[in-house]
């Protein structure tokens, strides 16, 4: 089966083709209009998606070396996200799905972030999985394909959001996670212990409490300190929000008693919080998923293999499928 992904859920463009053989492309294309805004603009983003749509799609059906007319499967994101973003790529699909009789399918972006991890070396179920994004923290177990109990989540914001919000705070550009990691790298995760939320109570997930605690450290620094400790501060905040998530995964594997566990969404591209998983699996002996760097930030390959999955469950939608912007 040859499937088309387009994904467009928030402020990249992606197209993918996934075959037999695997991911044969993976285009995305990225928006830098809200880098002087700090954050993504919902309106602006919809615009850029209409500009680049078609042109990323070409782009991923050319790099596969594959026509529209060996498409088999348009799977596309259906939602959670902005609106106007998902009525981009939807309408594109849907208009392709029409005119060359495609068979379309609508796919959850939280669950892509998910499946993700089958892209290379499928899981065994049942497995739990932490998915952190800019946009959500969950801890999901995942009992068999599209069998999900959600066990955790944030009450407030997402990972991904506290490291983009505290980035904002040191000064950092707009998505702020990549480059704190980048900048951990040389510091001291014990410079400064900032607050670690929830941690005696369940598998709920706070980090607006970090911000905050951020906001008052910093707030009477000179900008000569924060020159000089930036290093030390992002590699503090690092661990701070790191080691929240691996106690909870620690926790929710305790809770279920799987033998795997995942990671998956933005956040999971974070050096940090990867070493951390991974001593975590060697401590209780399990077996960790992490999706290639590239499958973890938002990309239509992770549509186009939930869509495989979705179509080999016999789940397929109509042109009468409409985006939702949250879950
Ligand atoms: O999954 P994603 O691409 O989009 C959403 O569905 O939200 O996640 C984006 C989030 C942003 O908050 C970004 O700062 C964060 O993932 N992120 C990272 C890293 N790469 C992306 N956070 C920390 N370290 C990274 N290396
Ligand atoms: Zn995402």
């Amino acid at each position: 089966m040859n499937i088309l992904g387009i994904e467009s859920s928030c402020d990249d463009t992606s197209a993918a083709v996934l075959t037999d053989k695997g991911v044969q492309s993976n285009v995305i294309a990225s928006q830098s209009i809200h880098i002087k805004f700090g954050g993504v603009v919902p309106e602006l983003a919809s615009r850029a998606h209409q500009k680049t749509i078609t042109q990323t799609v070409e782009q991923a059906l050319k790099e596969a070396e594959i026509s529209i007319e060996e498409i088999d499967l348009i799977a596309v994101t259906q939602g959670p996200g902005l609106m106007g973003s998902l009525l981009v790529g939807l309408c594109f699909a849907k208009g392709l799905s029409l005119s060359r009789d495609i068979p379309i399918v609508g796919v959850n972006h939280m669950d892509a972030h998910i499946y993700a991890n089958f892209i290379d070396e499928a899981p065994e179920f049942p497995f739990v999985c932490l998915t952190v994004s800019g946009g959500h923290t969950q801890l999901v177990h995942v009992k068999a394909a599209f069998e999900h109990e959600i066990l955790g989540k944030t009450r407030d914001d997402a990972a991904g959001e506290a490291f983009d919000k505290i980035g904002k705070i040191l000064g950092l550009p707009y998505p702020a996670g990549p480059v704190m990691d980048k900048l951990s790298k040389d510091g001291n995760p014990k410079f400064h212990k900032f607050p670690q939320a929830l941690l005696k109570e369940g598998l709920d997930f706070s980090f607006s409490g970090l911000k905050t605690s951020a906001l008052y450290y910093l707030h009477d620094k000179s900008e000569d300190w924060k020159k000089e400790h930036l290093n030390d501060v992002c590699a503090s905040i690092s661990e701070a929000i790191t080691e929240v998530l691996i106690k909870k995964l620690k926790r929710a594997v305790q809770q279920t008693g799987v033998k795997s566990i995942a990671i998956a969404g933005g956040v999971s591209a974070n050096s940090m919080l990867r070493a951390k998983a991974q001593k975590l699996a060697e401590e209780l002996s399990l077996k960790l998923h992490i999706p290639h760097i590239t499958y973890c930030t938002d990309n239509a390959a992770m549509i186009a293999i939930t869509g495989k999955m979705k179509a080999e469950l016999g789940e397929f939608d109509d042109l009468a499928m409409r985006p939702y912007a949250s879950i």
